[in-house]
């Protein structure tokens, strides 16, 4: 077969480099028709001093977490001195973003003042309330959902022994709902915890606490899944256990997900990362009544992980060089399928 003739030089220029693809659309935009808020908690330095986290933070994001300002080690590190600097900073953000607001948290065991510590057992009842309806009223009407109460199960379901149970018994689990209600009757109310991605001990034990608050009438209206994973234990019946806290009427979020793993990360584990943040995405779409997927930092360039797992890491959506990995395309994907929830 004689060779082909040689194709004429025509002098035409080569083809114009293809337009580079558009940006994907954000995450917020690509979950609104599911009627589904897409969030991340904030890092107030990174906010502040990081150009390229704060731009991603405007874009990508319709609700937002302040991952420490808003605790009361932050708020009061001086008795009867507030600072609300820092958190007035995020609300500006967010309203000059349209993004509403997680308030988190008000009663928790972790990073109180260390001032407390001072506080005799008989005081600490009105001082709790005072924190708590001081804190929600400073920010009366433009808090979307509080996390009210935060992490009070062991894991097998049994009460943590905290300051507040140790000083107050399980009662002021309601008193901090029906204070935080009478400071804002119109935020939406929830209980936060950690390790209540599927059903088990400690799900059951949030489970029968919050049936128990609403047989009793008291202003709950949601149950904040946190979903701290990894790829090596992914949690195993979300669809199911944010199913059964919709039954009872009540709200779900996922409130801080991430999804680590054993360092250094590889194309495996960041696939297996990106199926955990899918099945946790599927089983909030399947279910009615949940608000909101907030991620606890969406790049591993901030995230808490490296130093609280040991030889851990890699737990966010992006790179520390804020490049997409494949669970953030995971999410876009499942996003991206259309079929808005029936609620
Ligand atoms: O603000 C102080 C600073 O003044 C001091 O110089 C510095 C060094 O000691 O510490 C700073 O406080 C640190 C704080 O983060 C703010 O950066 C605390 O030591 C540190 O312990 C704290 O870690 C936070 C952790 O909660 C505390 O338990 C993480 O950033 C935060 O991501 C993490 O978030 C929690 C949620 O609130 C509740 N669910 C679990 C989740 C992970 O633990």
């Amino acid at each position: 077969m004689p060779d082909d003739p040689p194709v004429p030089v025509t002098g035409s220029a080569a083809p114009p480099p293809p337009a580079p693809a558009p940006p994907p659309p954000p995450l917020r935009r690509l979950a609104a028709p599911h009627g589904l808020a897409f969030g991340t908690a904030v890092n107030l330095t990174a906010l502040a001093e990081d150009p390229a986290y704060r731009a991603w933070v405007a874009a990508q994001f319709d609700t937002v977490t302040a991952e420490n300002a808003m605790k009361w080690a932050e708020l009061e590190p001086t008795r009867g001195r507030y600072e609300w600097g820092p958190t007035d900073a995020l609300f500006a953000f967010a309203e000059a973003n349209g993004q509403r607001v997680r308030g988190h948290t008000l009663v928790w065991h972790n990073q109180n003042p260390a001032w407390l510590a001072d506080v005799p057992p008989d005081e600490l009842g009105a001082l709790l309330k005072t924190h708590v309806q001081t804190t929600v009223r400073r920010f009366r009407g433009r808090v979307w959902q509080w996390d009210v109460v935060n992490e009070v199960f062991e894991e097998d379901g049994t009460p943590r022994d905290t300051i507040w149970l140790r000083a107050l018994g399980p009662g002021y689990v309601a008193d901090a709902f029906r204070w935080a209600h009478e400071a804002d009757p119109d935020a939406l109310l929830f209980y936060n915890d950690f390790d209540i991605e599927a059903v088990n001990a400690k799900s059951d034990g949030v489970y029968d606490l919050v049936r128990e608050l609403k047989r009793q009438d008291v202003p709950i209206h949601g149950v904040g899944v946190q979903a701290h994973c990894s790829v090596e234990s992914p949690p195993t019946t979300p669809a199911e256990n944010l199913g059964r806290f919709d039954a009872l009427g009540l709200h779900t979020a996922l409130t801080e997900v991430d999804v680590r793993m054993a360092m250094p990360s590889d194309p495996v584990k960041l696939q297996a990362q990106a199926n955990v943040y899918r099945s946790l995405l599927r089983a909030c779409l399947l279910t009615p009544r949940c608000l909101s997927f907030t991620v606890w930092g969406y790049t591993d360039k901030y995230s808490w992980v490296p130093g609280w797992f040991e030889g851990a890491g890699a737990a966010g959506i992006l790179d520390e060089n804020f490049a997409p990995k494949p669970a953030h395309r995971a999410l876009r994907d499942d996003l991206s399928s259309g079929g808005a929830r029936r609620r």
